[in-house]
């Protein structure tokens, strides 16, 4: 149903630059009311039934043009319900140096532990759980990152098909499609936490140093990237799964209140069900699309990076790639690869 919307200050600001000169100066909204006008701001921006009503949000339906009427590039092929539920927390031993050295690359991204003060841990402070805007600014930071590395990998594999004049085993599609994926879990919690300006910096500073590391490192040992991304995504089940539980304990109040809504954009893309709307369904949803990033980085970690098939294309199974990825947190060793094509 179309909305109608406050703009935002600085639009209010373009807009009377567009209506003449300014009569008398406009007074600036106090932070709250700020905070609540630009989370209105990317509401609408990313929603995709917001239609501006009068000549007065004109400014607002020019910058969202493009935004709000684009299809979905790929849509999410649904959750089953099983699947969905049976998503735990794994991590896959390291077998190899490589491996260790991944491994060791994620510690920036885990959970620190609830850890209580006591004769082990003397110098642990009492856990404070996580508001539910501190969460989200660990998922909309995280989030960013996220969608880095399907980007290289795929874009790296795209130039190395052109360039050689070869098929790329089924391998692009796939990666593209994750980093997408990652995009859409940015959007839908941006619609909840419109970033400041430090969190703006902070985004664009790592984007920088991740995407050109990623980069090299892509060109280097695609294996390695990939086993890395593995642990990442490890550790992002294993984040959704202590914020579920968090919200089980009742520490996430706004959250589970029945009159909280989830954004347009979340409930489009997952094609949510009607009554399945619920902030904790969509953090069921986000954690199996991480559960299956996970089994499908670590399977191409194991693959030989030149010559072996995509086992996770649609065409290939009959089961769709994502449940069959999410199933399988450690990945699909090689010879099972193997063995599926060869029968
Ligand atoms: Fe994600
Ligand atoms: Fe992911």
């Amino acid at each position: 149903m179309a909305q109608r919307v406050r703009l935002p200050y600085k639009l209010l600001r373009l807009q009377e630059h567009a209506s003449g000169p300014r009569s008398k100066p406009l007074s600036r909204p106090s932070l709250a009311r700020g905070r609540q006008l630009r989370i209105q701001y990317y509401q609408v921006r990313l929603s995709s039934t917001a239609i501006p009503q009068s000549k007065n949000d004109t400014v607002l339906a020019k910058q969202t043009s493009g935004v709000s009427s684009a299809p979905l590039t790929w849509p999410h092929k649904g959750w089953d319900d099983k699947v969905v539920l049976e998503v735990v927390p794994s991590h896959r031993k390291p077998r190899t140096v490589s491996d260790r050295i991944a491994w060791g690359m994620d510690f920036l991204t885990g959970m620190p532990p609830e850890l209580k003060p006591d004769g082990k841990h003397r110098k642990a402070t009492a856990y404070t759980p996580m508001t539910e805007s501190q969460w989200l600014v660990r998922f909309v930071f995280l989030e960013t990152v996220a969608g880095i590395p399907g980007a290289v990998a795929g874009g790296l594999r795209h130039l190395h098909s052109i360039r050689r004049f070869k098929l790329d085993q089924g391998w692009i599609k796939t990666l593209l499609e994750e980093s997408y994926n990652e995009r859409m879990h940015l959007l839908s919690f941006l619609a909840m936490y419109p970033p400041g300006r430090l969190m703006r910096c902070m985004v664009f500073a790592t984007q920088g140093i991740f995407y050109n590391t990623m980069f090299i490192g892509y060109l280097m040992s695609p294996s390695f990237c990939h086993r890395l991304v593995g642990y990442l995504e490890d550790e992002a089940v294993a984040t959704y799964t202590k914020c579920l539980e968090e919200m089980d304990k009742g520490r996430l109040p706004k959250w589970t209140d029945p009159s909280f809504k989830i954004p347009d954009i979340a409930i489009k893309y997952w094609n949510m069900p009607e009554g399945r709307r619920t902030m904790r369904d969509l953090i069921l949803y986000i954690r199996a699309d991480e559960a299956s990033h996970r089994g499908v980085n670590h399977t191409l970690g194991n693959l030989d990076q030149t010559s072996d098939p995509n086992p996770f294309i649609e065409q290939h199974s009959n089961v769709s790639h994502m449940h069959l990825a999410a199933v399988k947190p450690a990945g699909l060793e090689r010879e099972e690869v193997l063995e599926k094509y060869a029968r």
